[in-house]
């Protein structure tokens, strides 16, 4: 097995560590939470406003209340611009296609800056610019970008509006589509500034397709740059992107708050900002579970979010499917809330057969971009029915039939869509205190060695097994789809900070937590192969099998059951034979064998370059972690 290179910077600068900070505040009730080091000055949201309107030159100036009206006034005005198509009245209601510019399709990792004071700060995974050098650059980039175009005042909020883990910002936009997405991914609102105003933390966040329009030029559908520029300050709490229309290059709540600054503020004030998923479990007696789940990019979040079990009795409920915050409660449990409003879904792959639910929540009021079209009116993509159309208009707008050579709907084509009406969504997902996490699960696409489930014999070997994490990349950023890249906590193009500081602050949070209220670790794959290169497990609704496992290796942790679960392994607990349900499953004795072998080989060779790539950190990884990665090869010795 080998994996890619890291094409990131591998230089490192001398490790110096953040001063440790000791002044502790006690928000809501919500314990263990330091203030920034470097406190981040109040600033005032109009005279910021006013300043990047005299640099950006917009010829309007439009504050966003988030209202019904303000949505709908900005749809009508696309669909003008061409730049929406609307879907069939009868067949998706208040439903709306838009075609990106083709180079404009995904997020755009090689474009994507951490400027933190020190580059060792920003750590071997980022790509770091200096941050006096940057603002120079950008100031230049910026200068009139707006020209000719509307600038929206965006102010949201991600999170409940002024829930205790909730935190706030203000985007700023020259862009509809944008703001529209934001409408549906945050929660937009005026009451917003009121916060803002009465003195509380924001991260302002500058936006622009980087494309002026002169006096009398007709617009295009999708205006973007080929110069792309995706920046975070971490210390001062700041966003710029100029260039991208799409996803996480330009809905800036999502990945550039929500993971890059949000995981700084969360390594400063003692919480955590990951890319997961969050669900409800509930067990035949009416137990309750909650689980979050880290799983790279386009790996299954948004599926098992939305999981039907297919084991009677068991009940999943949705409360995210991409970003989790988690703190240390009033209760002592690590709270959890999903900071986002709304599901920016990967569409191919999603069917009646893999994500019913999905389907169900997709009938009306989505944006759908860069899938295909159909001839009345609806929309298509590989994966929604089994048998494609006959004709179809693709993603770029071309026709199409089964015998054309492309997909009619780009691979990373999405849909944005309300949480609110996904049928599966739990009555408690908006609480503002979030849910009690039970179990962390991570996982990744493994054709190979990585087995179905394990669990962790302790926090820092399930902190080990986050920091290793693998997948095969997908097509949710550019780059090679298939190939073999290491994304620890899934968070490799998320990090805000070192990823070995990461693990370190993964490691104090949960020595921080009682051991009796610290969730459980597991990692998972649904992914591995058989020699013909057919995956083994069916996936999707039958992955209820092994939630079922981790939620009664909670019980049996909790005294609850008292029956053998596990098995040891050098990777970790598997199940105990029996102790996986897979009554009714066409699995056989040997596909469960191949499932769970944990080749003594291919493993060795993995954990000496996990070596390598724990060198690649230097004295920052921490010592926790190399002292996992010498138990695990001494036990496959
Ligand atoms: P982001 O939104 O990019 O962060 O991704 P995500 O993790 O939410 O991805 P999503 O759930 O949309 O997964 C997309 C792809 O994973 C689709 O092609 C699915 O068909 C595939 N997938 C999800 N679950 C399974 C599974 O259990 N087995 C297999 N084989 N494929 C799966
Ligand atoms: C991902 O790539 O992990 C996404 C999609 O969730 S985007 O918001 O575009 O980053
Ligand atoms: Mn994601």
């Amino acid at each position: 097995m080998t994996f890619t290179a890291n094409p990131r910077r591998t230089r490192l600068a001398v490790a110096e560590l953040a001063p440790d900070t000791l002044d502790r505040t006690d928000p809501a009730g919500f314990p263990g939470t330091y203030a920034p080091p470097s406190a981040v000055p109040h600033r005032d949201a109009r005279a910021w406003v006013a300043e990047i309107a005299e640099l950006t030159q917009p010829d309007e100036i439009v504050w966003c209340d988030g209202s019904p009206e303000e949505k709908q006034r900005l749809i009508d005005g696309m669909v003008e611009a061409g730049t929406l198509t609307r879907l069939n009245e009868e067949k998706r209601p208040n439903s709306y296609l838009a075609r990106s510019n083709p180079s404009d399709v995904a997020r755009v990792e090689s474009r994507t800056f951490i400027c933190s004071e020190r580059e060792t700060d920003a750590g071997p995974t980022n790509y770091w610019r200096d941050p006096a050098e940057m603002r120079a650059e950008l100031d230049e980039v910026f200068e009139g970008s707006m020209r000719g175009r509307t600038m929206y005042v965006v102010p949201f909020s991600m999170g409940p509006v002024g829930g205790p883990i909730s935190q706030v910002g203000i985007e700023v936009t020259d862009s509809p589509y944008v703001v529209v997405s934001m409408h549906v991914m945050t929660r937009v609102a005026s009451e917003v500034l009121d916060l803002i105003d009465g003195g509380q933390q924001w991260v302002p966040a500058v936006h622009s397709v980087g494309a002026p329009l002169s006096e009398g030029v007709q617009d295009v559908a999708w205006p973007c740059s080929d110069t792309k520029y995706i920046v975070h300050y971490p210390e001062s709490r700041e966003i710029w992107s100029y260039g991208s229309g799409y996803g996480g290059n330009a809905l800036l709540g999502k990945k550039c708050f929500a993971l890059r600054i949000a995981s700084a503020m969360a390594r400063d004030e003692g919480w955590l900002a990951e890319h997961m998923l969050l669900i409800r479990v509930t067990s035949p007696e009416q137990r309750q579970y909650h689980l979050a789940a880290a799983f790279p990019s386009a790996c299954g979040k948004t599926n098992l979010a939305m999981l039907q079990p297919t084991v009677p009795g068991w009940k999943v409920e949705t409360i995210g499917d991409d970003i989790v915050w988690m703190r240390p409660g009033p209760d002592g449990s690590l709270r959890a809330i999903n900071p986002e409003a709304g599901f920016f879904g990967v569409a191919p792959g999603t069917g009646v057969e893999t994500n019913p639910t999905a389907i169900e929540t997709l009938t009306h009021d989505v944006i759908f971009t860069n899938v295909a079209l159909t001839d009345d009116g609806d929309v298509w993509w590989e994966g929604l029915t089994p048998e494609p159309p006959e004709h179809l208009i693709d993603w770029q707008g071309n026709d199409w039939t089964p015998s054309s050579d492309s997909p009619a709907a780009h691979p990373n084509s999405r849909f944005t869509v309300a949480a609110a009406q996904c049928p599966s969504i739990a009555d408690v997902w908006e609480d503002p205190a979030g849910v009690s996490v039970d179990a962390i699960v991570f996982g990744g696409r493994r054709a190979s060695n990585v087995p179905l489930v394990a669990q962790a014999t302790s926090w820092e070997h399930g902190v080990f097994m986050g920091a290793t994490i693998s997948s095969e990349q997908t097509a949710a950023a550019e780059g090679a789809v298939g190939e073999l890249r290491r994304d620890p906590f899934a968070m490799l193009p998320f990090c805000g900070y070192n990823m070995a500081d990461h693990w370190s602050h993964w490691l104090e949070v949960g020595a921080g937590i009682d051991s009796a209220k610290r969730p459980k670790v597991f990692c998972v794959n649904w992914f591995r192969k058989d020699a013909a290169g057919k995956f083994i497990w069916p996936g999707f609704g039958e992955n209820s099998r092994v939630v079922k496992w981790i939620a009664e290796q909670v019980d049996r942790a909790r005294g609850v059951r008292t029956d053998e679960g596990a098995v040891p392994s050098p990777v970790g607990l598997l199940p105990a034979p029996g102790a996986l349900d897979v009554n009714g499953l066409d699995v056989s004795d040997d596909e469960l064998a191949a499932l769970f072998d944990v080749p003594t080989g291919a493993w060795l060779a993995e954990a000496e370059l996990t070596g390598e790539f724990f060198d690649t950190f230097g004295d920052r990884t921490p010592a926790a972690l190399r002292a996992q990665l010498d138990r695990l090869t001494d036990q496959l010795d």
